[in-house]
Formats: structure tokens, C-alpha cells, sequence
């Protein structure tokens, strides 16, 4: 099962591969409603009061999903890019836990990150995909992903795989460090993840991005914007954009359009408003209005019944679901519209220009 098999490229290959490698991130991780991990079992974490999350492209967008529910969770968390760890980090002790995200395991940023955290006290927990990486070695603990190997280098089913660890690992630490709160709705949270890559397969089956990558084409720059857990979606639905089309893409947080890009938004800068089902979906709205009277035409990106839906010019629509799961979902919809664009221009989509699967030089 290592070649292309009937797809054109490995990208579109991981991203429909999503249904099986979620489920296997998820097999035996949820036991009786509640989280589970083998290696780190009820008590893993009692004397930890600060969570680190240090990571580098994909895998950061990843680690902010997971830094917003631990701090959900009423812990003190801070997530950093590896790159800039010297200068961002807060103070490090021996109740700090420092995870690494990282694919490979073998990013030189995340290595050298976590290296200064541990130096410093910390205790270590690579979040990794790969068994018997650097990171896995080096750290104190490692949890796999299980999103089996990922060839294309724009990084797909391994940033769900990873969104996924991190939300289950929440649980875990939650419920052992004397401040965390585990969320109220846990019961439903773990059950609507059970449901999650039957959602992927309904987006993947019905998606209609490959026609909108059509009607967007030939823009001057393309917007992603989003608020909560839809702010890290719409960061990674840049990235993927900008890695395998080569066109301007930037993603936002909603709420920092009106502070500076609304510049240069006009009707040649399609945005694309990520929605999650969430209190905060009605500010993603507002500041998606705030674009279109500019003229910019709006996507919204997310469960049918928003009123993002009402305003929005098009929709990419995605099962409903729990609020958590709702940006991985949305996020498939984006991995497909990069695709789509990338292959309109023809691009190398497996190995754009410039870029490699694992940078492990600082
Ligand atoms: C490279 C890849 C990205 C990836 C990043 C971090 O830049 O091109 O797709 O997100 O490295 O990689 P890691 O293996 O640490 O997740």
C-alpha cells in the first residue's frame, strides 16, 4: 500500500486516507467514556502545572488546537514556534510539561526547543508519528498519532491525526493535575470523535471544492480567517495553500482583519470563514461581513446550520458534529481546495518547490 495506488498524487491519497488514520489515532484510546493512554496511565501528570506545547509549520497549527483546549481546561499553557523559543518562552521548571508536535520527530527547531526546555527542568512528552524518531527517543514519554507514513510534504492526515492526540491527551492531563477542570461535556465530546471519520468520509464523498477552486482561480490573494479553534484551522488552510500553489495566501484571526489586512481586501481576495459550531462563530460572521462590503467574496467553511451560511457567497459544508471536531472537518474542505487549485496550475503537489518533508537544520 506504499504507492500512489488510484489517486494522481500521495496529497490527495492522505487526505482521503483520513477516515482509516483517524480511526486508528482513536482505536483503543476511549474506554468507558473517559481517555486512555497506555503508556501514561492515571496519575501521569499530577505535579505538572504548566503545558508547553513547541512545534513548526503544520504540526504548530496542530499544537494551537491543543494549547486552546488545555488552557479550556483551566490549565496554564503557552504554545511557541520551536524557531522562537528563546525569545517567547515563559519560565520553565520541573512542573512544566513541554510536547513537542512534530511528524517526523526530527524537526532541528522542535529538537532544539525541547533540548532548552528539558535543560531547564521541564519534563518532556513527544507527540510524534514516528516510532523511534529523535524526539520519541530524547523525550521523558511519546504518544504516536498513528496516521501511518505521510509522503506528500505538504503535511494532511498527520495534522488531524495530531489534533486528535492532543484533544484525547487534554483529557488525560486535565483529570490528573489538581487545577484542570476535564471538559463538562466529556461524555459527548469522546462520542462525537468516535463519529469523526464517518464525518470525513461524508465530506470527502460530497465536497464541492474542487468546483470553487475553479470559480476562485486567478485571485490576487487568498483569506482565511477564523476565530477560537477556527483561528488554527484558518492558519493551516493558508499554509497548505501558499505550500502547493505558489499564490499569496494569508490566514487571520477574524478579529484582526479590521487592524490591518482590510487594506488589501477587494472582489479579488476571496475569503474563506472558518466556522465550528461555537458561541464565537457570530464574530467570525461579522468580520466576514465586514470583508464583503469591501467586496471580497466569502466561503463559509463549516456546519450547515451557521448564519455564517445566510451571508456567505458559497459554503463548504461539513457534518455537524461537537464544536471541537467541527475545524478538523472544515480543515478537509481546505485540504481539497489547495489540492484542486495546485492541480488547475499544475504544480509539483507532492514536492513543492523549496520545501521538505523534515527540516533538520535550525
Ligand atoms: C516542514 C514540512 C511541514 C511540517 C514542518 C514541521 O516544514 O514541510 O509540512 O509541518 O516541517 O515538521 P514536523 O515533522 O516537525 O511536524
Amino acid at each position: 500500500d506504499a504507492g500512489k495506488g488510484e489517486y494522481d498524487h500521495y496529497m490527495l491519497k492522505e487526505i482521503n486516507n483520513q477516515p482509516t488514520s483517524l480511526a486508528n489515532t482513536i482505536e483503543g484510546r476511549i474506554k468507558d467514556g473517559d481517555v486512555a493512554f497506555e503508556s501514561l496511565p492515571p496519575g501521569s501528570f499530577d505535579d505538572i502545572d504548566t503545558v508547553q506545547f513547541v512545534a513548526c509549520g503544520t504540526s504548530y497549527h496542530a499544537a494551537m488546537y491543543g494549547a486552546q483546549l488545555v488552557r479550556e481546561a483551566g490549565l496554564r499553557t503557552e504554545v511557541l514556534r520551536a524557531s522562537e523559543y528563546e525569545s517567547t518562552s515563559g519560565p520553565v521548571d520541573e512542573n512544566t510539561l513541554v510536547i513537542a508536535v512534530t511528524q517526523s520527530g526530527e524537526t532541528a527547531d522542535t529538537l532544539d526547543a525541547v533540548r532548552k526546555a528539558t535543560e531547564c527542568g521541564a519534563r518532556s512528552l513527544a507527540v510524534t508519528n514516528v516510532v523511534g524518531s529523535t524526539a520519541a527517543r530524547e523525550a521523558d514519554d511519546a504518544i504516536y498519532i498513528r496516521a501511518g507514513p505521510e509522503v506528500g510534504v505538504a503535511a494532511t492526515k498527520t495534522y488531524s491525526s495530531q489534533a486528535v492526540t492532543l484533544a484525547l491527551l487534554t483529557q488525560r492531563i486535565a483529570a490528573d493535575v489538581p487545577e484542570g477542570t476535564p471538559a463538562d461535556d466529556r461524555g459527548e465530546m469522546l462520542e462525537a470523535l468516535e463519529d469523526l471519520p464517518k464525518h470525513v468520509e461524508t465530506v470527502l464523498e460530497t465536497s464541492r471544492a474542487e468546483a470553487l477552486a475553479r470559480d476562485v482561480f486567478g485571485s490576487k490573494s487568498y483569506f482565511f480567517i477564523g476565530h477560537g479553534l477556527g483561528h488554527s484551522v484558518a492558519l493551516e488552510g493558508a499554509l497548505k495553500f501558499k505550500e502547493i500553489t505558489y499564490e499569496h495566501a494569508e490566514g487571520f484571526a477574524a478579529g484582526e482583519l479590521k487592524h490591518g489586512p482590510l487594506a488589501l481586501v477587494t472582489e479579488e481576495t476571496p475569503v474563506f470563514a472558518v466556522s465550528t459550531g461555537s458561541d464565537s462563530d457570530s464574530k467570525t460572521k461579522t468580520n466576514a461581513i465586514e470583508a464583503q462590503s469591501r467586496g471580497a467574496p466569502i466561503v463559509a467553511v463549516g456546519p450547515d446550520d451557521q448564519s455564517l451560511v445566510d451571508v456567505a457567497d458559497d459554503h463548504l459544508s461539513v457534518p455537524d458534529t461537537h464544536p471541537v471536531w467541527a475545524g478538523l472537518l472544515a480543515n478537509v474542505q481546505l485540504q481539497l481546495l489547495s489540492y484542486y487549485a495546485a492541480r488547475q496550475l499544475d504544480r509539483p503537489i507532492d514536492k513543492p518547490r523549496n520545501l521538505a518533508k523534515s527540516v533538520t537544520v535550525e
